[in-house]
């Protein structure tokens, strides 16, 4: 058995012991004041010296320098939780009523601090620094932006993250290259018309109409302007027109997100579609496009081939040939794209906490979402492992 497994294994009660106390005092994106105070006191228990970094100031960041010199690789978990009330009833439920753990980000926090015990008692093996980043505001995807703007990604020369992830099996880890996680977009669109009586409509300018007709006129985009081997998801949630059934709207909100994994299209290519579907749709029925709001909340995480096959061969050495998970690409977002984007050798792995017999496989976000803990020292053995195996190359 590998040393960082051995060691894993020695520090599962620890792991698991934080995991419960931070699953148990959940706190919301951008207030993890306690968590970060937690995690810094757990390392300076470690003998290590954790700065606190970000104008959110809730972010840490710690280095541990191997016994030899090297390159730089940082390794990533988030720490924030969900508006969502947790449904589950063991004796380390959240505390806090509407506020969860609903995500897993609470084993990534343990797990890193678990790392941070192994790397520590493997410094002999570190050629370089392991750089720890434990970051907030995730789920509001403000928090990866904010560690890259204190500047936790200067000198860095790859990075790491784990998701845990309730669809891959228990026992395994998903480290496939390419697309993992799409790019998601919030956009709003503000039409404006004229009022009028419901009875005669031609007074007026009905904006609901437009606003309507823009709506499906958007999915076009996806059916004829782009590719259907890429996956494109435009979505709109979100439709609000009119104040009383027989007046005229003389104004309309469109409100909605967009998924993808190619860059180029997510940044270019379709906003610029849906900007020419809307303003064109407008002028078609006399309207005009009053607000145009898009804020790119995620990149696409792509993994690269190169830190696809070195994961793997971690994976391997770590929990054998059938530990090599499998996860098609998510539609979902992750804010850890930023700092992929700004490093190019950078790796999402998903470690697998799915188990039906122990109820582990419930959805992410869910409050019936549960954590399979005997899956923890995989995290922690991944963590350092994959980072030693880096430095060594
Ligand atoms: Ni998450």
């Amino acid at each position: 058995m590998e040393k960082t497994m051995e060691l894993a294994l020695e520090n599962k009660d620890y792991v698991i012991q934080m995991r419960r106390y931070f699953h148990e005092n959940p706190e919301a994106s951008e207030h993890e004041v306690n968590t970060c105070k937690v995690v810094c006191e757990e390392l300076k228990k470690m003998g290590l010296e954790p700065q606190v970094v970000g104008k959110l100031g809730t972010g840490v960041m710690v280095d541990i320098k191997g016994d030899q010199p090297g390159k730089t690789i940082a390794l990533r978990a988030d720490m924030d939780a969900l508006s969502v009330q947790e449904l589950n009833d063991f004796s380390f439920k959240s505390k806090v009523d509407g506020l969860m753990h609903a995500c897993g980000h609470d084993g990534h926090t343990a797990t890193l601090l678990g790392a941070a015990k192994v790397l520590l008692a493997c410094k002999d093996q570190i050629k370089g620094t392991v750089r720890l980043l434990f970051q907030p505001a995730e789920e509001v995807a403000t928090g990866a932006k904010d560690m890259i703007d204190a500047g936790c990604l200067d000198g860095v020369d790859a990075t790491m993250a784990i998701h845990l992830w309730s669809d891959v099996k228990s026992g395994t880890i998903s480290v496939e290259a390419g697309p993992r996680m799409a790019a998601a977009n919030w956009f709003k669109y503000r039409l404006k018309g004229k009022p009028g009586h419901g009875a005669l409509p031609h007074q007026g300018i009905d904006a609901g109409l437009a606003a309507s007709a823009a709506a499906l006129n958007m999915q076009h985009i996806v059916s004829r302007e782009f590719p259907a081997s890429e996956p494109l998801v435009i979505t709109i949630g979100h439709i609000e027109s009119g104040t009383r059934f027989n007046v005229i709207a003389a104004e309309a909100l469109l409100e909605g997100t967009v998924r993808c994994f190619n860059l180029e299209a997510f940044c270019k290519g379709v906003p610029e579609a849906m900007l020419r579907v809307v303003e064109g749709t407008a002028d078609a029925y006399r309207c005009e496009v009053t607000e145009k709001f898009v804020f790119e909340a995620t990149l696409p995480c792509n993994n690269p081939e190169e830190a696809s096959a070195r994961a793997t061969k971690t994976v391997k050495k770590l929990l054998g040939e059938e530990g090599v998970g499998k996860l098609p690409p998510l539609m979902g977002g992750e804010d850890y794209s930023f700092i992929m984007n700004k490093v190019p050798d950078s790796l999402i792995a998903f470690v697998g906490i799915g188990d039906p017999e122990k109820g582990t496989d419930e959805p992410h976000h869910s409050g019936c979402f549960k954590i399979d803990e005997d899956c923890l020292p995989n995290s922690v053995a991944f963590y350092a492992q994959y980072a030693i195996d880096y430095l060594n190359e």
